[in-house]
């Protein structure tokens, strides 16, 4: 039997792909940029298995123009670019690669505080632009994280992981999450409470139709004007000209933020806030990290491509697995 063709559409770490390149005819995307969707559409026409890398987005259309498709695996945890009704509707699996990215996206997080309440970018660019004129009582000052309040937005692994590390710096962590998360470990609040109690907010929910721009105006302008937003989740869930506005008028105290709302586009306000960090979505770019859900991404592919549940899957029931009834429960 022909092995499956898969489309991998950035170049993932070479012994991931070399596993792949064992058992599948690999096509791989551009290395310096994302494919076009014409590109896509047209190397994925005939392929079995899709590794997404990156945020290329696969809708109704791409799948119809894909009918061989069986198996999607996107190499990132987020899947907000991903049609998963559309996929489960047309019969292919969809995995991702949950618990890979967790401690890594979080201490990005802590990194964003840090750098915001200590002004530690900002000074960079001080002292870059020579302007840097010695020492003074009140010269740079920023805020103190110990007896504050940390907010999380979104209880999930990675929220769960940020506030796992406050006690380090003497914060207290609250946390808002749609449902219930008792092992969550801190005390829940209504996301109103927890804007207007917080010195530090954290968003970490994913991308939905209910959570675009789950904070907007009036939900910063909840926030004391003493207070921090970090974004290490998606852009879109923050109202991006809504945050400029307050980091130029006063509103808050300054912001860090990994991922945007066009990415990699970043709004114009934005890039004039002196009080903003703005790193380009970096959460879970480590060496090792990447190493891992490279692994995740290939082992979940080929399971699917073999015909076994991938163990990541986000819609298990999408396709009936190859594994011959006898041997199944029930
Ligand atoms: C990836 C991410 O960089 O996992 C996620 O949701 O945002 C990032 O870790 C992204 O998925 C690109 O593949």
């Amino acid at each position: 039997m022909a092995p499956p063709r898969i489309l991998v559409t950035r170049p993932i770490v070479d012994d991931a792909l070399a596993r792949l390149r064992a058992e599948c005819e690999v096509r791989v995307g551009p290395a310096d940029r994302d494919a076009s969707r014409q590109e896509v559409l047209e190397a994925l026409r005939d392929c079995e298995g899709l590794l997404v890398v990156g945020h290329t987005k696969v809708d109704g259309e791409l799948l119809d123009a894909a009918p061989q498709l069986r198996m999607i695996a996107n190499f990132g945890v987020g899947v907000d670019h991903i049609d998963v009704p559309a996929a489960t509707a047309r019969k292919v699996w969809v995995s991702n690669t949950a618990g890979s990215l967790t401690e890594t996206t979080a201490e990005l997080g802590w990194a964003l505080i840090l750098s915001t309440v200590r002004r530690v970018a900002e000074g960079d660019r001080l002292v870059r632009a020579g302007q840097w004129k010695g020492f003074g009582a009140f010269f740079f000052l920023g805020a103190e994280l110990p007896g504050k309040t940390l907010g999380i937005v979104g209880a999930g692994r990675i929220g769960q992981a940020v506030a796992r590390k406050a006690p380090a710096f003497g914060m207290k962590a609250v946390y808002w999450s749609r449902t219930p998360k008792p092992e969550f470990g801190a005390q829940a609040r209504e996301l109103d409470a927890l804007l207007r109690e917080s010195d530090v907010v954290v968003v970490t929910v994913s991308l939905s139709a209910e959570t675009r721009h789950l904070i907007g105006a009036r939900e910063i302008g909840l926030m004391k004007k003493s207070a921090y937003l970090v974004n290490i989740a998606r852009g879109p869930v923050v109202d991006e000209a809504a945050l400029a506005r307050a980091l130029l008028d006063g509103g808050i105290a300054g912001a860090g933020l990994d991922v945007y709302e066009k990415e990699p586009e970043i709004h114009p306000d934005l890039l004039r806030c002196p009080n903003a960090v703005l790193a380009p979505h970096i959460g879970s770019a480590t060496i090792e990290t990447r190493r891992r859900m490279a692994h995740l991404a290939a082992e979940n592919l080929l399971a699917g491509l073999q015909g076994r549940v991938p163990p990541l899957a986000l819609n298990p029931g999408a396709r009936v697995s190859g594994i011959p009834a006898s041997l199944k429960w029930g």
